[in-house]
């Protein structure tokens, strides 16, 4: 795992933006992983920003989100197909048809989160995989005793998790109970996955990650298996690590490392 602690979160988020954007100039037609939360806004922002200066492309490109509320259509206004409209597709050129999240509302929840993981697949797999962190330790929404080779599915929401994203709906018990996610073997099957979290509410499941055992207990503690998971963190989040030492010499101020 590379860990980068950057000064706060805005330079946090500048980070990951900047990661994504030299990825897709590298490789136009990467497939990305997307995430939704509100960690994910500034991020979101910043690549529309480098659209709209003219320096960054996503024609060629196609992304799978991580989830979506069971039981949500994608014009729900609380579903994540709008929150991705709202906070990246709309702005940006992404070629229609080739932005997939999975269908909260299908018929056969079990059978489109099958097919979800079929067409992850059939597109060659996830090129870069971005992801926010719960303060449970959750990635995608793979609640702790997850299976850490799970594939997409559906999972059933922890009350702190619904508590957690309750702001985005009118009223708490508007929360849906269960969302289809990729699993943590989906995840782990990405080629390269970029993590960041900020704020003192992230700082004991960032720890669990980075430093804590490997456990379903904590899903993201997970990332330690990946051979090319960075991990990006402000002060705040990065609190309460204890081998904070040798990160700040590997990567002084979030730098890379030098040779
Ligand atoms: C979002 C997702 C979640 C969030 C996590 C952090 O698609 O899968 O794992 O990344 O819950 O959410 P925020 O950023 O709102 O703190």
């Amino acid at each position: 795992m590379k860990i980068l602690i950057l000064p706060d979160a805005e330079a946090a988020a500048d980070r990951v933006a900047g990661l994504i954007a030299a990825r897709l100039r590298q490789a136009p037609a990467t497939v990305l992983g997307l995430a939704t939360g509100g960690t994910m806004e500034a991020v979101y922002a910043r690549l529309i920003a480098a659209h709209r200066a003219g320096t960054l492309s996503f024609a060629r490109a196609r992304s799978f989100n991580l989830d979506e509320y069971v039981g949500v259509a994608p014009d729900h206004p609380c579903s994540y197909w709008r929150y991705m409209r709202e906070q990246l597709f709309d702005h940006v050129d992404m070629a229609p048809g080739a932005c997939l999240l999975p269908r909260g509302d299908a018929a056969d929840p079990a059978a489109e989160a099958a097919g979800y993981e079929a067409a992850i697949a059939a597109a060659g797999g996830i090129g870069l995989q971005l992801l926010g962190l719960g303060a449970n330790g959750h990635i995608g929404f793979n609640e702790p005793t997850s299976s850490l080779s799970s594939l997409t599915r559906i999972k059933t929401l922890t009350p702190s998790t619904r508590a957690a994203n309750a702001r985005f709906f009118d009223r708490p018990e508007d929360v849906p109970r269960m969302a289809i996610t990729m699993g943590i073997g989906t995840i782990l099957n990405a080629d390269e996955v970029l993590l960041l979290a900020y704020g003192e509410g992230k700082a004991a499941a960032a720890a669990a990650m980075i430093e804590g055992p490997l456990s379903a207990s904590c899903p993201a503690s997970a990332l330690q298996m990946h051979r090319k998971a960075v991990v990006v963190l402000d002060e705040a989040a990065a609190s309460r690590l204890t081998l904070r030492d040798y990160f700040d010499c590997v990567h002084p101020g979030g730098r890379e490392a030098e040779i």
